[in-house]
């Protein structure tokens, strides 16, 4: 069995890509590949390039990373309450390839920032949404104040509530 964890988020130094290698550490019954949405780099989408060129390989490979695994932990990073342009350029290109993205698997979604908010804005967009491109969400956890609440040296939470609800989160994966 195996879990895809991945950073809605191109930044190098993603604390979403901090979180979701923490979270799936967590997980003691799957094999883990955490993936990274730069390897799947594609031009802005437009209809024109699409009607000129098609669509990217890269969208392929996206889908088919999501196929061959088990169940999803996804991890949003929010830009202006929304989602990071270079994971939305991703999706767009891939649903245009396979309008149900998440394929049925089972998903667990989790935010953060380094504000009070933890990216919930962009956390509820992603968890409302998921049923129309076939995700079957079965958790979904924000956790506020980034830096204040996990140990960069460590990698790893501090903040022990916290803490319980993403143990609570990631077992959903492992209880379904
Ligand atoms: C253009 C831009 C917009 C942002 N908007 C928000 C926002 O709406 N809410 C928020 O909590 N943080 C916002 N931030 C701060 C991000 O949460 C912060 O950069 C965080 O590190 C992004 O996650 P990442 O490190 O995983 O990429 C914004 C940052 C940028 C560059």
């Amino acid at each position: 069995m195996n879990v895809l964890a991945f950073s809605a988020s191109n930044s190098r130094k993603s604390i979403n890509k901090l979180l979701v290698t923490y979270a799936s550490s967590l997980l003691e019954h799957y094999t883990v590949e955490v993936l990274d949405i730069n390897d799947y780099e594609m031009p802005i989408y437009s209809s024109d390039l699409e009607e000129m060129h098609g669509i990217p390989n890269a969208a392929s490979r996206f889908l088919n990373k999501i196929a061959e695994a088990d169940a999803l932990l996804i991890s949003f990073a929010e830009h202006n309450g929304n989602y990071t342009v270079a994971f939305k350029n991703l999706f767009d290109w891939a649903s245009r390839k396979n309008m149900e993205v998440y394929q049925s698997k089972p998903i667990v979604l989790l935010s953060t920032s380094p504000g009070p908010g933890g990216a919930s804005s962009v956390l509820r967009l992603a968890t409302e949404s998921a049923h129309f491109f076939k995700g079957n969400v079965l958790a979904f956890l924000s956790i506020p104040s980034f830096y204040d609440n996990f140990d960069l040296e460590k990698g790893e939470l501090t903040n022990l509530e916290l803490l319980s609800q993403l143990k609570a989160a990631v077992a959903t994966i492992e209880n379904k």
